[in-house]
């Protein structure tokens, strides 16, 4: 192996071509429009996003620079422009659309609610005017931590409004999580409510805020409490507040606080596999400008479409398409409090045809867990408003691929699938859904002003096809991090370092392949070495999941005295785990089918079976934990961030 690069193993050949109808419906039905973006973006990089800028923001000052690069990696997008987020989300609507509806939400309990974008910024304006009676100011970081309810788009937007900086915690994450993000942005406010609906259970949010407040965050003078489950809570008083206590009164109009282009619109923490969590610090121009973009190139979202991301505030996914992108480009959203099984396996797919959804946008995870469960779900609803799907998240396996393409898709939608990350604020290898076309596990392309490319070791660029290597962007890109929160000098190193600066570096490893598409192949932490082959963790699991018995699958490296590593393979299969006596069969079956699919040298040494795997709440699987498990060690690192931590002992064996 030269130059230490990842060999791929695994190539899938289908293709699929947008149908006609959606070409010609969609904003670009012409093949001409997509490449003049694409040349303008090539030729200038920063007259490209210029333009963009000026004619997709309303701002209140024009910027008149574009990029400001002399404190590289610190890059600087129009910075000398103001604006307001909220503004370009709200204000900018209400004379032409004021009626329409912005949010269609659902409770799991099967409530709903329609807002009009009138309704929404009222709501946005006296929940901001509240905010500024209790003493933020522009600047201030206030913390959420709550329910998947329109009222966390309502705080979200009104910190935008005041120039507060949120910093969202999802809800699924402990007291301790909680405490150690409301210290580390040294916030004056958090914000939550007594519990959501989730799983058919009560998330007791309040008892969990009050918790992190005894064990310090000594920063916090309020916090607010929405009413949603109704159950007991307790309060204390001069510190905790109602929600409708906090509007009570209070003006249905609130004059925008123009900001700065850099001032911080969040924070968003990511637990990155090691290390304390960091504070990704985005943008106020640049994030918004990214987030409408991508709106319009990838989901190609127009006047009529009822758009469904299905992913919680408390993720980047929630913030770029479900907080700030919908509204900017004055569309419809649903939003959904719940969880995608209950009361069962059809709940999504009732949605869709009860809202007419038609754009749904969901991650890997949640398609592969839905398609286990059966074809009889999705076969019971109405699904013909879908005109385009994608994912997000993790590379989708082509089985989950053709089944969402077939059994959702119905063969006439295209999938888009869309590779970002916290840090990137909005997509970067993503299809133009009209014209491109998809192949099942490929991101595509970079979108046009995305300067992508894979290299090797010494950050040469990979131009061999199929070749693996990390995957950096060459050129600043206006919704990039700008920082991570109190921690310059980390943003340096866990960014830009490896390559002397000259690129960000995703922390992924890549492949591009002969027609230019973008293969993700896992995180580069992750690549397996088996005697000396250097193998991506995502094509064994996609071999493991392409056989008819296997619906989900997670594959580690294990030292092993000759190989270097051995190959360790955690498997759920479709319907019950097998007993001892089937498992020894199964395994020799599934050895013989990667080696079929892939070759020897990945057929996996061990494999476990499980009826799940360990996965964080945004459904990433923690394969630090498969590896320590691999390696017959105890575990000893912090789980309560797992979705079901009592998966363990299975997976170790023991149960
Ligand atoms: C990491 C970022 C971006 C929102 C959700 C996750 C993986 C993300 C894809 C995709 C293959 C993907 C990458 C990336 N990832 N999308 N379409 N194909 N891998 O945000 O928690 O910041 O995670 O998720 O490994 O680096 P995040």
């Amino acid at each position: 192996m030269e130059n230490n690069t990842i060999q791929s193993v695994l190539q899938e050949h289908r293709t699929f071509k947008p149908s006609a109808e959606f070409s010609q419906n969609s904003r670009f039905p012409d093949p001409a429009s997509i490449e003049a973006l694409y040349k303008h973006a090539s030729t200038d990089h920063t007259g490209f996003w210029a333009e963009l800028a000026n004619t997709q923001i309303n701002w209140h000052k024009p910027f008149t620079k574009t990029l400001d690069d002399t404190q590289a990696p610190y890059y600087e997008w129009f910075n000398d422009g103001e604006l307001n987020v909220s503004y370009n989300c709200l204000d900018r609507h209400l004379e032409t659309q004021g009626d329409k509806t912005a949010i269609i939400f659902e409770g799991e309990q099967g409530d709903t609610q329609h807002i009009s974008y009138r309704t929404l910024y009222e709501r946005v304006c006296q929940f901001a005017n509240g905010l500024k009676d209790l003493g933020v100011v522009s600047g201030d970081r206030v913390v959420l931590y709550m329910p998947m309810i329109p009222e966390a788009v309502v705080a979200m937007q009104a910190c935008a409004r005041i120039g507060a900086i949120h910093s969202v915690v999802f809800g699924g994450f402990s007291a301790e999580s909680l405490r150690d993000r409301i210290e580390d942005a040294d916030a004056k406010i958090v914000i939550t409510a007594d519990g959501g609906h989730r799983g058919g259970k009560v998330v007791p949010l309040k008892e969990a805020t009050d918790k992190a407040l005894s064990m310090g965050c000594d920063c916090i003078e309020h916090s607010i409490v929405f009413t949603r489950t109704k159950h007991d809570i307790n309060m204390q008083s001069g510190r905790d507040i109602l929600w409708d206590d906090v509007i009570k009164d209070k003006a249905t109009t609130c004059e925008p606080t123009w900001v700065n282009s850099e001032h911080p619109l969040f924070l968003l923490y990511t637990s990155g596999s090691t290390g304390k969590p960091k504070g990704i610090q985005h943008s106020s121009g640049g994030y918004l400008l990214g987030a409408i973009t991508t709106m319009q190139w990838v989901f190609d979202i127009q006047d009529k479409d009822i758009f469904w991301c299905t992913a919680d505030v408390g993720w980047i996914t929630g913030h770029t398409y479900v907080a700030y992108g919908p509204l900017a480009c004055g569309s419809t959203m649903l939003m959904f409090e719940g969880a995608p099984t209950v009361p069962d396996a059809g709940r999504f797919w009732k949605m869709c045809e009860a809202h007419k959804v038609t754009i749904f946008y969901t991650a890997p995870t949640a398609i592969r867990a839905l398609m286990k469960l059966g074809d009889d779900f999705p076969k019971k609803y109405d699904l013909s408003s879908l005109r385009l799907l994608g994912t997000v998240g993790e590379p989708i396996n082509p089985e989950a691929w053709m089944w969402y393409h077939t059994v959702i898709g119905q063969e006439k939608c295209p999938i888009v699938d869309t590779w970002w990350q916290t840090e990137t604020g909005a997509h970067m290898l993503a299809p133009m859904p009209s014209q491109t076309s998809a192949k099942p596990g490929s991101c595509t392309r970079a979108l046009p002003g995305i300067d992508a490319i894979v290299v090797d070791e010494a950050g040469n660029e990979i131009t061999t096809a199929d070749q693996g290597g990390y995957l950096v962007v060459r050129k600043p890109w206006p919704s990039m991090l700008r920082n991570i929160w109190g921690d310059a000098e980390r943003y340096n190193e866990t960014y830009w370092a490896k390559f002397d600066g000259k690129y960000y570096l995703a922390g992924d490893s890549a492949r591009k392949d002969s027609d230019g598409y973008f293969w993700i192949m896992g995180r580069i932490d992750d690549v397996l070495n088996v005697s000396g082959h250097r193998l991506g963790t995502m094509e064994v699991e996609s071999a493991l999941v392409a056989h008819e018995r296997v619906a989900e699958a997670a594959v580690v490296g294990s030292p092993h005295d000759i190989k270097g590593e051995s190959i360790f393979a955690y498997v759920v299969l479709k319907g019950d785990r097998p007993s001892a006596e089937d498992a020894d069969a199964i395994t020799q079956t599934l050895r013989t089918w990667v080696g079929e699919q892939i070759g020897a040298i990945a057929k996996p040494d061990n494999i476990r079976f499980a009826d799940n795997l360990p996965k964080t709440r945004s459904g990433k699987i923690m394969r630090r934990l498969l590896r320590t498990i691999a390696k017959g060690d105890e575990i000893t690192s912090d789980t309560s961030t797992l979705e079901n931590e009592s998966i363990l002992l299975q997976l170790q064996g023991k149960e």
